[in-house]
């Protein structure tokens, strides 16, 4: 399967086992439980030995069928499909931090994953270490024998940095130290994770995958790439079976059945679909967006625009040589005052005021107003959020419609 192109791929990965029936698309298992014809054999498959499913909760034949195509679209050894993103953050760390152990990462987040850092994790007596991640001897600095993980959004949400992997990797191989990225903002359709140094990648698959913001869904993408045993923070996680980590044995064997975090059978048929048509939706996205920032980039009353494709980012080498030039659909534009920033907002017609990402309809949101609400003023300074920003996720209207959407929106400012 591996030589064929992306779409190929996902489209064609096999189901786990062959329907009854040669259905096309795997029926919905809506199904909590699974019956075994004796004792022995419910026995085995509690023992992991048979792979047979037991319980929804632990595994599921319609999570796994999606868990496969992700399998098909990434390259991955391994994956596990959660209920959100957060699921898939949260139960990462879950596994691997412990009371006394640190993790490194730049501060500029989603604002879930930064007050779990700092509020969640903190309570557990993990500390987080904020470092300027295009610094290498910031993070070389912060990384001591407690470290127990690298972590970065691959592209910043809202802020649109990059980070430089390829270099941040070495790094990190150097001090046995994982490498977990956020790849929600790029997919794998453009972005090789494994081939940049990425160990575990976490997505919010609610975004491109769900197909039209059709669910929330999250996965964590295991490259098998860590030699677990290599820091003395890790080493304790207990000997897999053949063909897992330890990482995803601890996962799946402990962290997700106690945490119940599973995504749901109805979600996982769902986002297959949304799976199978990634690609298309992706590249028309990117396009648009790529277009209306450029556009925009010039506008008297726009103050600065944001995307790592535009001549103008610190970032655009680094995106190029990551994402084959085409850095998603999510762009930002700084305006005079928060004043401004609503008076726009609220004389779009096309664009819809929401909190998402990567829907097929247009979205824009005022993050320092809603995402970053509960946020004190420190916390605003430190995840870098500005009351002037306003972020846009473009979708599949025609561009020329977005384009004058927002021209004449401004007007109104
Ligand atoms: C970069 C990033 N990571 C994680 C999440 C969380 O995903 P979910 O809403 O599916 O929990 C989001 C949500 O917007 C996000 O933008």
């Amino acid at each position: 399967m591996n030589d064929l192109h992306f779409s190929t791929r996902i489209i064609g990965a096999d189901f786990e086992k062959p329907d009854a029936h040669g259905a096309l698309a795997l029926p919905v298992y809506r199904n909590a439980a699974f019956e075994f014809f004796d004792s022995e054999a419910i026995a085995a498959a509690f023992r992991g030995e048979t792979g047979e499913h037991t319980y929804s909760r632990i595994s599921n034949p319609s999570v796994t069928n999606f868990e496969r195509k992700i399998r098909a679209a990434s390259g991955a050894e391994s994956v596990v499909a959660l209920s959100s993103g957060m699921a898939a953050i949260t139960d990462t760390f879950f596994a691997i931090a412990s009371a006394g152990s640190n993790i490194v990462n730049s501060p500029h987040l989603f604002g879930n994953t930064f007050s779990f850092f700092r509020s969640t994790l903190a309570a557990f007596g993990v500390e987080v270490r904020f470092v300027d991640t295009d610094d290498p001897a910031q993070i070389t600095d912060a990384i001591d024998e407690n470290t127990c993980a690298f972590f970065a959004e691959l592209v910043t949400n809202p802020h649109l940095e990059v980070a430089d992997l390829p270099a941040i990797s070495k790094i990190l191989r150097e001090k046995g130290v994982p490498m977990i990225v956020d790849t929600t903002l790029i997919p794998w359709c453009v972005f090789d994770a494994k081939a940049c140094g990425v160990d575990i990648e976490v997505v919010s698959t609610t975004k491109y995958i769900s197909g039209g913001a059709t669910s929330t869904g999250g996965g964590i993408v295991d490259y098998g790439t860590f030699d677990w045993m290599c820091n003395k923070r890790l080493a304790t996680m207990p000997q897999p079976p053949s063909g897992v980590s330890r990482f995803t044995h601890k996962l799946r064997s402990e962290i997700v059945r106690n945490l119940g975090t599973v995504m749901t059978p109805d979600t996982a048929a769902m986002q297959t679909l949304g799976l199978e048509t990634l690609q298309v939706r992706y590249e028309r996205m990117s396009a648009t967006a790529h277009e209306l920032a450029r556009h925009f980039s010039s506008h008297p009353k726009v103050v600065r625009a944001g995307y790592p494709g535009l001549e103008t980012s610190p970032y655009k080498a680094v995106s190029d040589a990551l994402f084959t030039g085409n850095p998603g659909a999510m762009f930002t534009l700084d305006l005079a005052s928060k004043a401004d920033c609503f008076r726009f907002m609220d004389a779009l017609r096309v664009f819809r005021r929401a909190t998402n990402l990567f829907d097929n309809k247009s979205l824009v949101i005022h993050p320092e107003s809603t995402i970053y609400a509960t946020f004190t003023p420190e916390m605003k300074r430190t995840a870098g959020i500005e009351e002037t920003l306003v972020r846009f996720s473009v979708g599949l209207e025609a561009a020329e419609d977005l384009k004058n959407d927002i021209e004449r929106a401004l007007d109104a400012v």
